[in-house]
């Protein structure tokens, strides 16, 4: 099948909007993606005919409402290739996902000493929670460092990956940089001495499909916002043997089966970490984007993405005294740069105001730019929406303020 990129667009309403009188051209999308009218629809609809609170109520709507948020599940589940629904928990998204493996697995399993290891390029939300168990636990952060081209370097993976090592965490690909990382090879890896893996799926489950029983991986955790769907929902795909192990993250409604003052015990998976009223209007909205994502196929956005990232990267090269930071063999439609000594923030100031978004800054991985030794870069991230003539207005938005800064 190939794309009809118009027909896509045209699903998106955002994107009809002019930003200081100039079409917009959307290039932020790492941060958050557009969403199209049918997942708008789905959220509205939840509102206007079934609104109703879940899993507790004998009425229809009741019914209606808890059937719904529960396909969403299923949906979620097919998604990442989950052998059971119930390994689905939702969250607001990868940040919480990953603070409740943090907490959960944290509070059962980690002790004094033990030794959690991550990457050079993760997002802070795969670092702090870990130094916050750090300071509660005693645990050890590692990580596994990056070369130049902002790749993982595996040499001493015998000695990173150890006896002390409890959980290895890592990003399926850097939100800054693009990298994708060899997972499965680093999950193979730690299975060989028992130790589990999660995966922050966060910046993967938009460009290329997720199988997590093929993957071996032990969580998985993604946004909903960063998928085409709504924010403030997102999920933690985890082994039900590992589930069923952890403490509850959070106490309350949803996650119990029996309350007294004597004692409380727990509801079953998935219920034991969703504590209070979920966000079902949220999940609802994912199952759309899921089942959009889904109809277009992720073969063919990954395949037109990567058309675009090779524009892209072909078409900036051109423009003198530009500098890329990650140029991994495996990247995904992510690119960092600099141009001269142009200040991240007044390039990204001044291409604004021709209407075309991107994100400068840190990207919330300040070790990888601690790495690289800069402040920050200039990313241009793309989505199945975006058309080579926005990398042109990019390419031609930029070269104006180079000349600009002369
Ligand atoms: N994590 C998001 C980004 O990379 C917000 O922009």
């Amino acid at each position: 099948m190939s794309i009809n990129i118009e027909q896509i667009r045209s699903d998106f309403p955002i994107l009809k909007e002019t930003v200081h009188g100039k079409p917009l051209v959307y290039l932020d999308n790492a941060a958050t993606t557009h969403k199209p009218q049918v997942v708008i629809d789905a959220v509205s609809e939840v509102y206007e005919k079934y609104n109703s609170n879940i899993h507790r109520g004998v009425h229809h709507l009741s019914n209606v409402c808890t059937q719904a948020h529960e396909d969403a599940r299923g949906k979620v589940q097919q998604f990442l290739n989950a052998k059971h629904s119930h390994e689905v928990v939702f969250t607001r998204g990868t940040t919480e996902a990953i603070n409740l493996v943090a907490h959960s697995f944290g509070e059962t399993f980690l002790n004094q000493g033990d030794e959690v290891l991550v990457t050079q390029l993760e997002h802070h939300s795969n670092i702090v929670p870990w130094q916050l168990l750090e300071k509660r636990k005693g645990i050890v952060l590692k990580y596994i460092p990056i070369n130049e081209s902002g790749e993982l370097i595996l040499d001493n993976v015998d000695e990173l990956i150890n006896a002390k090592t409890k959980l290895v965490s890592l990003a399926h690909i850097s939100n800054a940089l693009g990298t994708i990382n060899p997972i499965k090879e680093i999950i193979s890896k730690a299975h060989t001495l028992g130790i589990p893996v999660m995966v922050d799926g966060a910046q993967a489950v938009q460009h290329v499909e997720v199988d997590v029983q093929a993957l071996d991986c032990d969580f998985y955790v993604f946004s909903g916002h960063k998928l085409y769907g709504p924010t403030g929902i997102g999920a933690l795909y985890g082994k039900e043997e590992w589930l069923n192990k952890m403490e509850p993250y959070q106490g309350g409604g949803e996650m119990i089966k029996t309350v007294s003052f004597e004692g409380t015990s727990y509801n079953e998976l998935p219920f034991k970490f969703e504590a209070g009223t979920p966000d079902f209007s949220g999940s609802v909205g994912l199952g759309a984007a899921i089942d959009y994502v889904n109809a277009i196929g992720l073969d063919n956005i990954a395949q037109y993405e990567q058309e675009l990232l090779d524009y892209a990267t072909e078409r900036l090269s051109t423009i003198p005294n530009i500098r890329f930071f990650g140029t991994a063999k495996q990247k995904a439609s992510v690119i960092s740069f600099l141009v001269g000594d142009i200040h991240p923030f007044d390039l990204g100031t001044m291409l604004d105001k021709m209407g075309i978004a991107v994100r400068t800054g840190h990207h919330c991985a300040q070790p990888l730019m601690q790495f690289f030794n800069i402040p920050g870069t200039i990313r241009a991230s793309f989505a199945i929406y975006n058309t080579k003539d926005e990398v042109d207005k990019l390419v031609d938005g930029i070269s104006r303020v180079a000349q600009l800064f002369g």
